[in-house]
């Protein structure tokens, strides 16, 4: 190796050295709720993709079959005060903050990876909380993978009109 290119491998070694450095003070100084991720995700990269999902017909009967007792027909004061009944379930989800992962939302429209929602269905640690529906089996990979194509479809309330083949553009 010449001087010429130790003398460039040098200060590239000191900068990698300084950023693990940086890192390891991060880790060790940021509060652990900071550091808290999400472990032992399902994966559900190899799931087809569900086209306009209708949150009516399709989300809706996973929170009547699954989250019963608990947050649907809950005699008036749902788990974590969330409401998955018919009348209440979407509004409770989209684009609403956590109670219990800070600054979270439960559901962040076209976003299903930053979305509590699906983290607290698909991971065995979320970021709070246990799994849902707690006690229960996990549901199912397909039903996981409608939920996350509703939010990456924008989480609407009602799909959007085709018009003579066209898709309308409003929300
Ligand atoms: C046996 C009762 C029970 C069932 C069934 C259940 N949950 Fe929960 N859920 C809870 C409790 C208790 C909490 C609060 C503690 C926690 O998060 O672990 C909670 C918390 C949550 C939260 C976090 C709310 C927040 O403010 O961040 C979400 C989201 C959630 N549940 C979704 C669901 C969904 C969706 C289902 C059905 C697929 C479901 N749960 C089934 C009892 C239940």
């Amino acid at each position: 190796m010449s001087i010429r290119s130790l003398a460039t491998l040098a200060p590239s070694t000191r900068r990698t050295a300084a950023r693990a450095a940086v890192a390891l003070m991060l880790g060790l100084c940021l509060p652990s709720a900071v550091l808290a991720q999400a472990t032992a995700c399902d994966d559900l990269s190899a799931l087809p993709i569900t086209p306009r999902v209708d949150y009516l017909t399709e989300i809706q009967p996973i929170w009547e079959i699954r989250c019963a007792n608990c947050h649907v027909n809950h005699s008036g004061s749902p788990s974590a005060e969330l409401d998955l009944n018919e009348e209440a379930s979407w509004a409770a989800l989209y684009a609403m903050p956590s109670l219990i992962a800070e600054g979270r939302l439960m559901v962040r429209p076209g976003d299903p990876g930053a979305s509590f929602l699906l983290e607290k269905l698909r991971c065995e640690q979320p970021q709070a909380g246990e799994r849902m529906p707690r006690g229960r089996l996990p549901i199912p990979l397909t039903e996981q993978a409608l939920v996350r194509d509703w939010i990456a479809q924008g989480a609407r309330e009602q799909p959007p009109l085709f018009i003579d083949g066209f898709e309308d553009e409003a929300p």
